[in-house]
Order: structure tokens, then C-alpha cells, then sequence
């Protein structure tokens, strides 16, 4: 499974990147917001420190507009994917886009119709979004596996980044299904190395090794 780190926050993402937890990084205008970074610069700065694919997303909402401002982007670093909303001016643009060998990462996807969508229209990745759904009471993770389902019935080789992931749980249950990739902020990522008894663990180890008197070093 490929770990997406959801931020734009470079200390937070170079600091999981030297662990090798950072296969790709994900933005959205509200995350670029919160850094109080200009876009351009701060997506460059990712784009250098991490390997796999950088999501920077469009702000326009006409085709026309989102194709010229994916080609911006896209110019920042050749491994940027466009991140476009799943309308129909961000499928046209998709397609556009991913004709034109750009990879482009489809986001706000909410059902299985839409994920149908993406693919058709050649989208290296799709976004579904599990928390949002949960904050509604639907299930995030039932769209999960129905978009794994649906692309496996029909062999579509978008992949599946399970995205607005909250919970350590959402991630575990995202492996389970299948999810191509996850995107989640850094705290949650942090969590996964959680374990109560892997602290209760090594207290007991320490205590023990205290009182045997010696060094390894
Ligand atoms: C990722 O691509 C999304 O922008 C992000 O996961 C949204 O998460 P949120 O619903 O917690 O804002």
C-alpha cells in the first residue's frame, strides 16, 4: 500500500520522508491555505523532497480555465499530478489533461457513479473521501469497496486513494479492502506505530535490563 502524506507542511512531510513513509504528497486549496504559503513555491519545495506523485489542485471551475491552470502546475515539476473536482468541466479537463500523458488526480468523490467517471476519463488516481462521508453518517468506507469492486469487475487502472482519512482505523480498514494508496495528515500517520502494549512492552524490558547491571554500548 502507498502512503499519500496529506499536508503542506514541509517539516512534517521531510520528517516521514526519511523514515520512507512518503510515497506521494496531497494538497487542497484549505491545506495550502493553512501553511500560508504561496502554492507555487510551496508545491515546488514538495516536489523536490519527495519522489513519488505531488496533488496541487485547480481553483477555476470553467474547462478552459482549469486546463490552462493544470498546465501551470503541471510545469512546476514532472511529478505533479493535477488535482481537478469531480465535475463535469474537471472530467473534461481530466481527460484533456491525462491525453496529454499529465497525471491528474480526480478529488471530492463521493460515490461509485462518480469513480466510474474518473476512470473513463483517465484518471491516474481517484479520491474518494471516507471522512466526510462518516460526518453525514453514510459509510466512507462502503465506497471504498464498492470502487475497488467495481474497477476490478471492469480492470480500470485509476488508482484508489482513499482520502479524508481521520482514523488510524481508516487506514487499516483501506489495506483490507484493497485501496491502491492513502492519503492522511501526518498525525494520523504518526499513530499507526500506536500500540499500548508495545509501550507497556519495553517499560518492563527497560526496568528488567536496569537491573542486570550491564551496557551494550
Ligand atoms: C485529499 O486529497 C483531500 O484533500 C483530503 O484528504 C481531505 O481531507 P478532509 O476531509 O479531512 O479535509
Amino acid at each position: 500500500m502507498k502512503f499519500f502524506v496529506d499536508t503542506a507542511e514541509i517539516a512534517a512531510i521531510a520528517e516521514l520522508n526519511d523514515l520512507g513513509m512518503v510515497d506521494g504528497v496531497t494538497t487542497n486549496p484549505s491545506l495550502i491555505l493553512k501553511s500560508g504559503r504561496d502554492i507555487l513555491e510551496v508545491t515546488k519545495e514538495i516536489c523536490d523532497l519527495v519522489d513519488g506523485p505531488v496533488s496541487a489542485e485547480v481553483v477555476a471551475t470553467e474547462a478552459d480555465d482549469m486546463i490552462a491552470e493544470g498546465r501551470k502546475l503541471a510545469k512546476i515539476a514532472p511529478n505533479i499530478a493535477v488535482k481537478v473536482p469531480l465535475t463535469w468541466a474537471g472530467l473534461k479537463t481530466c481527460k484533456t489533461l491525462s491525453d496529454e500523458g499529465q497525471m491528474v488526480n480526480v478529488t471530492l468523490c463521493f460515490s461509485t457513479n462518480q469513480a466510474i467517471l474518473a476512470a473513463k476519463a483517465g484518471a491516474t488516481f481517484i479520491s474518494p473521501f471516507i471522512g466526510r462521508l462518516d460526518d453525514i453518517n453514510l459509510d466512507g468506507m462502503d465506497l471504498i469497496a464498492d470502487i475497488r469492486q467495481v474497477y476490478d469487475n471492469y480492470g480500470y487502472e485509476t488508482e484508489i486513494l482513499a482520502a479524508s482519512i481521520r482514523t488510524v482505523n481508516h487506514v487499516t480498514d483501506s489495506a483490507r479492502i484493497g485501496a491502491d494508496v492513502i492519503t492522511a495528515p501526518p498525525g494520523v500517520i504518526k499513530k499507526l506505530a500506536d500500540h499500548p502494549l508495545t509501550d507497556k512492552g519495553l517499560e518492563t524490558f527497560l526496568a528488567d535490563w536496569a537491573k542486570t547491571g550491564q551496557k551494550i554500548l
